[in-house]
């Protein structure tokens, strides 16, 4: 029987903060294959998160397919807009959601995993920020424009330049991204279709980069809209996705754990050719050229 088995490998999820999004789906499909799960949680949601998983609030979506609960093995805080002490301003570190927070920089955080688990197999980038998302391009501040890069794409950059030499060879990187990278979502805006196209396009670089220096593959997946948080935020994502069943070539709902199988494969030695891509997992939304629910086809 083929099945994906990631026993005895460790992956380490960055962006999970509750049990709505795509990170927290990925890391339920890795620990259901059996590897150890890690994850990086943004400073500021790092104690909603601890609390509720010590609550019990999460328990219902915890439960694996054998009934018990999704294990994490270790939670780290993480703001990856920054790489080092140095870098994190005074009116954040003072903030009240970081000062007792400690050790959240990229590189801080790549060297507690070092030290905490030696080696990792499996590195999923699963967030991003763009403060002006809500705003068209046309109105977007540079500052806003170079958060959202910041935070969404060179993100990924940073953490994989950090995580790659404690990455075991024939490991996996993996970002996730929209297709707003490459078609236009009016209403995707503040920079952040820019930092996806420059995330699809650094997955290329960094695939043939980490390939060649610690032979690991780098792929994104493209995803459909998810009712998360961070969507939420956008404003319109209930929209897209009834736009998407409208329109698409499959005309259902999207599940995240679709997203989390995929995450899965591409993840574990199934995939050992796939690297350099972005895979689109979103019914097939993404092909469409015209709207079938446009009133110029009811005539
Ligand atoms: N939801 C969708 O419709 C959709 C579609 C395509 C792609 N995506 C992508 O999926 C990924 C996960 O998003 P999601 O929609 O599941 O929402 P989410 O809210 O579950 O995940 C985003 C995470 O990023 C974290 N984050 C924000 N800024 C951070 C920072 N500076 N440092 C560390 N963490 C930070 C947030 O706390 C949150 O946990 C994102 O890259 C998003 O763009 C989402």
């Amino acid at each position: 029987m083929l099945k994906i088995d990631l026993k005895g490998k460790k992956a380490f999820i960055a962006g999970v903060g509750d049990d709505q999004g795509y990170g927290w789906a990925i890391a339920k499909a890795l620990a259901e294959a059996g590897a150890t799960i890690l994850v990086g949680t943004w400073t500021p949601m790092m104690k909603i998160f601890t609390m509720g998983l010590e609550s019990g609030k999460f328990d219902e979506s915890r439960k694996l397919s054998d009934g018990s609960l999704m294990q994490i093995a270790k939670i780290y805080p993480l703001d990856a807009a920054f790489d080092k002490p140095e870098d994190v301003p005074a009116d954040i570190r003072e903030n009240k959601r970081y000062k007792d927070a400690e050790g959240y920089t990229i590189a801080e955080v790549a060297s507690a995993i070092a030290k905490d688990y030696q080696n990792i197999d499996i590195f999923i980038h699963s967030l991003a920020n763009g403060p002006e998302v809500q705003k068209p391009l046309l109105e977007t501040s540079r500052n806003g424009y170079l958060a959202a890069i910041s935070a969404s794409a060179y993100s990924f950059v940073s953490l994989l330049a950090h995580l790659g030499p404690i990455m075991n060879k024939g490991g996996s990187a993996l970002s996730l991204t929209y297709m707003a990278s490459e078609k236009i979502i009016p209403g995707y805006g503040g920079g952040m279709s820019s930092a996806k196209a420059a995330l699809e396009s650094d997955t290329r670089v960094l695939a043939w980069e980490a390939g060649r220096k610690w032979g690991i593959r780098v792929n994104a997946i493209s995803a459909g809209g998810l009712k998360s948080r961070a969507a939420k935020a956008i404003g319109f994502i209930e929209r897209m996705i009834d736009y998407s069943t409208a329109n698409a070539p499959l005309s259902k709902g999207l599940e995240a754990e679709e997203i989390g199988s995929v995450a899965a494969f591409l993840s574990s030695g199934l995939a050992s050719a796939i690297t350099a891509t972005t895979i689109y997992v979103d019914n097939g939304i993404h092909s469409m050229g015209i709207a079938m629910d446009s009133p110029a086809f009811n005539t």
